[in-house]
Order: C-alpha cells, then structure tokens, then sequence
C-alpha cells in the first residue's frame, strides 16, 4: 500500500463543464491510476485565476469540477480529490522554485507566449509567466511518479523535471522526478469543426467543442456538423483525414471498440453514418455521467467534505515535502 507508486495530476475550474478533450486525453486516464497507484487529483484553482475571472463563476466551477471528477469514476475512498487553494503549501513551494528558475526559461513556456503575442505584454499578468512553475510545485510536493495528462502540458512536464533536477543537484535529493504519463490515442482531442486545432474552452468559436455535461441535442448537432475531409471513405488517417479520424478515436475510446474493427463496418457507408453512430455513442455514454455529476451537485455538503478529507490527505504529504524543501534550502525551522 504505502509504497506504490504516486500520481498527480490537476484540471482548471475554469468553464462549466469540461469538454470531450479534457475528458479523453486526462480524466478518463485517471480513474484506473486509483488502483495501481497512491492517487492525489486536484482542481487547480490557483491557476484559474491568472486570467481575468469572476469570482461567483470561480466557486460554483470549482464544485462543478470536483462533481464531474467523481462522476467519472473518481472514488474519494481511492484517491485524494481536492481544491489547490486548500493546500497552502502549493503557492509556498511555487515561491521557492520560482526563484531557481530562468527568466528566459520561463518566457519559452507556449502559453505565456502565446498569450503575450495576441494580447500584448501589458494585458497579461505575471501569473500566466509564473503559472508553469505553480504546477512544478503542484506536482513536486507529492513525489508524483507519474502524471496523466494530454499532449498539451507535455512542455510543463518537462520544465518540471529540470526545476526538480536542478533543486536536487543544487540543495540534496529531496524530489522525486516525474514523468509524464501520455496515451497517444486520445492526446489530442481535435476541434471538430477546425480539426487543425485541439480542443479547447478557449477557442472562439465553441461549435467543435463538446462540453461533457451538454444536452444531448446540442451534442448531436455539433457532431451532425463536424468538418470532415475530402473523400467520402472513412478511413483512419489522422494526418490526411484529420476530422474523420478524431471522430473515430472518439467512437473507439467511449464504446471500447477497436479501430479497424469501426472502420470495416463503415465499409461502403458514408460521413453520415459515421456522425450519426459517433454522435449516438457519445450521447449514450454522457448521459450518465451527467446525472450523476448533477446528483453530486444536489449534495453539496457531501461533496464539500470530499473535498475536506482530500485536502487533509494532501496538506499531510506536501506539509513534509515542504518542510524538506525549506530546510534544504537553508530556511530556520519555525519554533511553534
Ligand atoms: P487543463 O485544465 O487545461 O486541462 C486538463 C487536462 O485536459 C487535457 N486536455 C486535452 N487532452 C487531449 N485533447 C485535448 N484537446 C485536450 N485539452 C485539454 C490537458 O492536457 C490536461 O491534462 N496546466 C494544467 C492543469 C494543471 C496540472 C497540474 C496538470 C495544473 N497543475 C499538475 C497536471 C499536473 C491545465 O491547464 O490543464
């Protein structure tokens, strides 16, 4: 028990739902992980803030997070599910890493380059320079072995690995390196009506987005129009035939079905059909999970004190990394 292996991982509280990429490329990876591994999930609140927010949206999100994480499979009697900002000792240790970390080092981060090219310097706050670091911390404080997530935080992963590297070169062995944990098939969710881009809660347009808890009419209808390719075969290319391939990687992984086995029933039918069956599964098995997020959200004490006992499990584990991180770096221990 005590010695199995650790896993991380965190989701931002930053839309009410999450969407089929958020769910595909990390949540659903994370339910098996309970078994095999010492589990600690978390919603990232702290990060959610580095960009402009309102604080009524910031809480109910943050609830709608934690239901959904549960709704998935997420069993508080098999992992530790908590709210960062309940864990004082995240920000504490991103401060500490923050200051081993390169100034040049952290504005190669793509997002914060990303954003400062479209918005401007000025319109981007130091938050977002520092937010790959608040993670370093997040991961770091429990000794994570691995770290369930999609292609796009394969960058902060790595950074990651170097501050822990450096501080354990620097000040003794005190972090466990993690790696990260990436299942090619689903780490990138495509936009299914731009399918050059990953799904995202922050593309303009949400018409390719499919946000988990969405009725199952509208889910239908985004499906209905997806963008497929030219040609009317359907045939998994991922790099020619991008839409059609997304929609099949998204029918295999929710009804555990094969690839080549979707595509040879397709034989001889068309994109239509390829929707209409996608969008049928996708339906039938979201249904579910939506109710069973919202029975959580109709209990809200009961999900606050999952919450409780998740946050108490992991101010005791990042309480001791803590301490030997300040200690090693030389701070005085504080008499209490
Ligand atoms: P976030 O909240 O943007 O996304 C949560 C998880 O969903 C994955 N994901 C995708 N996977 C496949 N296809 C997509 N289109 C897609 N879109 C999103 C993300 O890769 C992620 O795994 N910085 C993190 C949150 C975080 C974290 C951590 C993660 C904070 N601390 C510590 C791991 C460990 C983020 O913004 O994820």
């Amino acid at each position: 028990m005590t010695n199995r292996q650790r896993v991380l991982s965190g989701i931002q509280p930053t839309a009410d739902s999450f969407h089929l990429g958020n769910y595909l490329g990390a949540v659903r990876n994370w339910v098996p992980l309970q078994d095999s591994h010492d589990a600690f999930y978390c919603v990232v609140d702290l990060h959610a803030i580095t960009n402009p927010h309102d604080p009524a949206a910031l809480r109910r999100r943050t609830r709608v997070a934690a239901a959904q994480l549960l709704a998935a499979g997420l069993d508080p009697d098999r992992c530790a599910l908590f709210v960062q900002s309940h864990v004082p000792q995240h920000a504490e240790l991103a401060w500490v890493m923050e200051c081993i970390t390169g100034f040049g080092e952290a504005s190669r981060m793509t997002q914060f380059k990303d954003r400062t090219a479209r918005y401007g310097s000025d319109k981007v706050g130091v938050g977002v320079f520092t937010y790959p670091i608040l993670q370093a911390a997040d991961i770091l404080l429990y000794q994570a072995n691995v770290v369930p997530i999609g292609e796009d935080q394969r960058q902060h992963i790595e950074l990651t690995r170097d501050l822990a590297q450096r501080f354990n070169s620097r000040f003794g062995d005190t972090f466990v390196i993690p790696d990260a944990l990436i299942v090619k098939e689903t780490a990138k969710i495509v936009d299914l009506a731009d399918p050059a881009a990953k799904m995202s809660k922050s593309s303009e347009s949400q018409a390719g987005v499919i946000d988990i808890l969405e009725e199952p009419a509208a889910i239908t209808k985004k499906i209905k129009r997806a963008v497929t390719d030219t040609g009317t075969e359907v045939r998994f290319d991922p790099a020619k035939q991008p839409g059609v391939s997304n929609l099949l990687t998204i029918q295999s992984t929710l009804s555990g079905r094969q690839i080549e086995e979707l595509v040879t029933s397709y034989a001889g039918k068309g994109y239509g059909d390829l929707k209409s069956e996608v969008a049928a599964v996708v339906v039938d098995y979201l249904t579910p999970l939506r109710e069973r997020t919202q029975k959580w959200l109709s209990d809200e004490a009961g999900l606050d004190e999952v919450l409780a006992t998740g946050a108490a499990r992991a101010r005791e584990v990042a309480g001791a990394t803590l301490a030997a991180a300040y200690d090693a770096v030389g701070f005085l221990p504080a008499r209490r």
